[in-house]
């Protein structure tokens, strides 16, 4: 069954921004690898977000800062390779976009050539102006990210929900509309109180994608290892957990080690 009122073949960025004046709420999810991609894609999410968070759920890094351009690169073309329907989007990594405009655009550049995904996107707000503008003048489409920006981890010291402070919502909303005057398409809102989420989701007319950002927002995003249980030891308050595959996985493969310790595994009818 679809639930989307209206059949897009192809999700592009004009496709979510249409979503948004029809009052379309918006699915987006990451994806890493051509396996998952196809699952999520033929499941019609609208959006895959080849995440930077694949430092810390394929790379076991504690933070998203390790991952390098070559990686995202490499789980962005194994991403593309599965998907027919949804828009594809791949995170910047760390390092890759702040300190220079022309870096950001050869970073930005070299995701869309090598990858072939469909947008890239960015976290920071003003403090990223002049890079933004010289992706977005080259004809790549950009997505912002504000609130936790995982990135800057170690500005803020902790994973807390962030802009609950007048000053630090007030800087937010200027940079949500900062991102739509220079020409994003659409901007990530990770972890900020819900109704900040509905000013900014009022005040601009892209869409606004939260993450912890409550339900305000135009469309939602969660990284598949943890809409699907497969992370155990991450239980933040916005985590809405489908399947524990955690605990699925793990007894399916115990199955495996007993029957062939046991040698049950092979039968006879499964071999040749
Ligand atoms: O890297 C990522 O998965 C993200 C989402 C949490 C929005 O940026």
């Amino acid at each position: 069954m679809s639930i989307s009122k209206k059949e897009f073949k192809r999700v592009t960025v004009k496709s979510l921004i249409e979503m948004k004046k029809q009052g379309e709420k918006i699915s987006m999810l990451t994806a890493y690898d051509y396996s998952m991609a196809k699952i999520v894609d033929d499941a019609k999410v609208d959006v895959i977000l080849v995440g930077d968070s694949a430092s810390n759920v394929m790379a076991g890094h504690e933070t998203t800062l390790p991952i390098t351009l070559d990686q995202m690169i490499y789980h962005a073309s194994s991403v593309i390779r599965a998907v027919n329907r949804a828009l594809v989007v791949v995170d910047l990594p760390f390092g890759s976009y702040q300190s220079d405009p022309k870096e950001a655009l050869r970073s930005a550049i070299r995701i869309m050539k090598e990858s072939g995904a469909h947008a890239v996107k960015v976290e920071g707000g003003i403090e990223i102006k002049e890079s933004v503008k010289r992706i977005l003048n080259a004809g790549i489409p950009v997505m912002g990210h504000l609130g936790l920006t995982p990135q800057a981890i170690y500005k803020f010291g902790t994973y807390t929900v962030r802009a609950k402070e007048k000053n630090e919502a007030e800087k937010l909303l200027e940079d949500a509309e900062l991102l739509e005057k220079l020409g994003c398409f659409a901007v990530v809102l990770e972890k900020i109180p819900a109704l900040l989420t509905k000013k900014v989701s009022e005040k601009i007319s892209i869409p606004t994608i939260g993450i912890g950002g409550g339900k305000f927002a135009d469309g939602q995003v969660l990284v598949i290892h943890d809409l699907l249980g497969m992370t155990h030891e991450f239980n933040p308050r916005f985590l809405r957990r489908y399947m524990n595959l955690y605990e699925d996985m793990g007894n399916a493969i115990s199955r495996y080690v007993s029957d062939v310790k046991s040698q049950d595994f092979p039968s006879d009818d499964e071999q040749y």
